[in-house]
């Protein structure tokens, strides 16, 4: 397994695979891995010959007064998950290297960016769409694998790749729980004790909405109001949205009447934590 910093190692490598007939799967992140990003990267080496990890906090997809600057970061505990579960190359570039002075062309998306984090997070996908297009420019990969906790980041990327006839498989990947059931993340490293405990009541209320289309209501507003009340029992959780959105569009409706997403952002004291659930396979 080796790590290489610029986008002339990682083309000059690929090159060779590509010699040799290989196939090639991207494994997008922004480091800090856990069970989640190993379950990607398992995937990809499942079903490519070489797996490519990108590790790379992207500035572009932080607003002004998010966490760049505390974002967790660790390459040695990377570079050690991405060898124990068989990835080839970590492409762990500085952003000088990503984005040159005077770098000025983005990748924009007018749809399904509007509605759930793109309201709390007005340039997330914009950041997001321009350094995925950029990973996918230098890697050229097959397949490239994303967890569906970012349920939106995915139909973005779908989109996008659908938009402008990239030439690629995109793989969505389940969500990885910890065995009380709080989604994988990064962030979950910002929680105290405390913090981690009042977490679970982002699983729990998807647990409850689950539950509850399950057993037959098809009233979004019900859903929504039975998962708020269980937020609000706990004093350390603050409500960015509980929403239920059509899985294709992103955009709310109030009828569980077509294949659709329920999600949600929950702070637990100043960590933003997501979560959700899809009423069918999409
Ligand atoms: O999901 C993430 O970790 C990031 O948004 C991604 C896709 C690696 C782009 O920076």
């Amino acid at each position: 397994m080796k790590i290489v910093t610029t986008v002339q190692e990682v083309r000059q490598q690929v090159a060779e695979w590509r010699k040799q007939g290989l196939t090639v799967g991207l494994v997008p992140t922004m480091g800090y891995l856990h069970e989640g990003h190993a379950s990607l990267i398992d995937r990809s080496v499942s079903e490519n010959d070489r797996t490519v990890v990108s590790d790379f906090v992207n500035p572009m997809q932080f607003g002004p007064t998010e966490d760049l600057q505390t974002y967790p970061r660790d390459i040695d505990h990377d570079a050690a998950l991405v060898e124990a579960h068989g990835g080839d190359l970590i492409f762990h570039p500085e952003p000088s290297e990503m984005y040159h002075e005077g770098f000025s062309s983005f990748v924009d998306m007018t749809v399904l960016t509007q509605e759930l984090c793109g309201l709390s997070r007005p340039v997330h996908f914009r950041g997001v769409c321009t350094v995925v297009t950029k990973l996918f420019n230098i890697v050229q990969p097959d397949a490239a694998y994303f967890g569906k906790k970012d349920a939106q980041q995915l139909a973005v990327i779908r989109h996008m790749v659908d938009d402008l006839n990239m030439n690629l498989r995109i793989v969505g990947c389940p969500i990885v729980r910890e065995a009380d059931g709080l989604a994988k993340s990064s962030r979950n490293t910002y929680l105290s004790a405390e913090e981690r405990q009042a977490a679970l009541v982002l699983s729990q209320s998807i647990r409850l909405g689950s539950d509850m289309v399950h057993n037959g209501t098809t009233d979004c507003a019900a859903i929504i109001s039975a998962m708020q009340e269980h937020i609000n029992t706990q004093p350390l959780a603050k409500i960015d949205y509980v929403k239920i959105v059509d899985a294709a569009t992103m955009q709310p409706i109030p009828t569980l009447d077509r294949p659709a997403l329920c999600a949600i952002a929950v702070y637990i004291g100043k960590t933003r934590l997501i979560d959700n659930f899809f009423t069918e396979d999409v």
